[in-house]
């Protein structure tokens, strides 16, 4: 029987693909009844469920890394903004961070979150504000020396107003990107979250001169009506 990333078994039954249909309860908004609604009929959100993974994100860095392959085997992997924790899980065994395929190099995860994360096997996590003056020295403290990839899926809670978002979200994208300057191994990889449209010229135009190659993706299983992106520097010059 597989065995799931929240160490569950699976149940090799298949899952039922009812659409759920939500009413407007009392009380209930209706911008939260879409969410809901939203929410219960994702496709990503079932598959999370069925293969363990503690949200749908997971599946936006298995798919980048699907194409770019940065999760190898003993790499060190820094992941900012990490709560709940499905990228992590992606990565465990992607870098054997377990140490389980013999032969292979033992990678590392260290995580970071302003919320609380419960423990994952293979990886370190802290609770930290990355945005605090000190963040960078701490992580580099816990990460003790160089990185292969630096990945952020950073987001601040939605003010409602849209140019405050990306602003903000340009904001941790470009402190991750400066953590990377510092820690990156040569050749390493830097990957984070963006939002399309404006603010990010000044971010795209420094990642240019520092890797040997920045592409801006929109993996599948980034939901289509939302502006955000994925940008993945690859071949860090050092
Ligand atoms: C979209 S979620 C990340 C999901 C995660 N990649 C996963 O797969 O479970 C965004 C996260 O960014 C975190 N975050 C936002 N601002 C942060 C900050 N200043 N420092 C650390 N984490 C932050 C939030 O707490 C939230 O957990």
């Amino acid at each position: 029987m597989a065995k799931r990333p929240d160490g569950k078994n699976t149940s090799g039954r298949g899952q039922r693909d009812l659409t759920v249909k939500v009413k407007t309860a009392r009380g209930r908004k209706s911008s939260s009844t879409r969410w809901l609604q939203r929410q219960l009929n994702d496709p990503y959100v079932k598959r999370a469920q069925a293969e363990g993974y503690r949200g749908r994100a997971a599946f936006k860095i298995m798919e980048l890394d699907d194409k770019y392959r940065f999760l190898v085997p003993g790499a060190r992997v820094v992941d900012l903004g990490c709560a709940p924790g499905g990228w992590c899980q992606v990565a465990v065994p992607r870098v054997n961070a377990l140490g389980e395929k013999q032969g292979k190099a033992q990678g590392r995860i260290l995580g970071v979150d302003l919320q609380e994360v419960e423990p994952i096997a293979g990886c370190e996590i802290h609770q930290l504000d990355f945005m605090e003056d000190d963040a960078d020295e701490k992580v580099k403290a816990w990460l003790g020396g160089k990185a292969d990839v630096v990945m952020s899926d950073m987001a601040a809670a939605s003010s409602g107003h849209k140019q405050t978002d990306h602003l903000r979200i340009i904001a941790l994208c470009e402190a991750a990107a400066y953590l990377a300057f510092d820690v990156l191994e040569e050749g390493g990889t830097f990957v984070s979250k963006v939002l399309a449209g404006g603010a990010e010229g000044e971010l795209q135009k420094l990642l240019k001169q520092r890797f040997a190659k920045v592409a801006n993706v929109k993996p599948p299983a980034s939901r289509p009506d939302s502006s955000e992106k994925f940008v993945v520097a690859t071949g860090f010059r050092g």
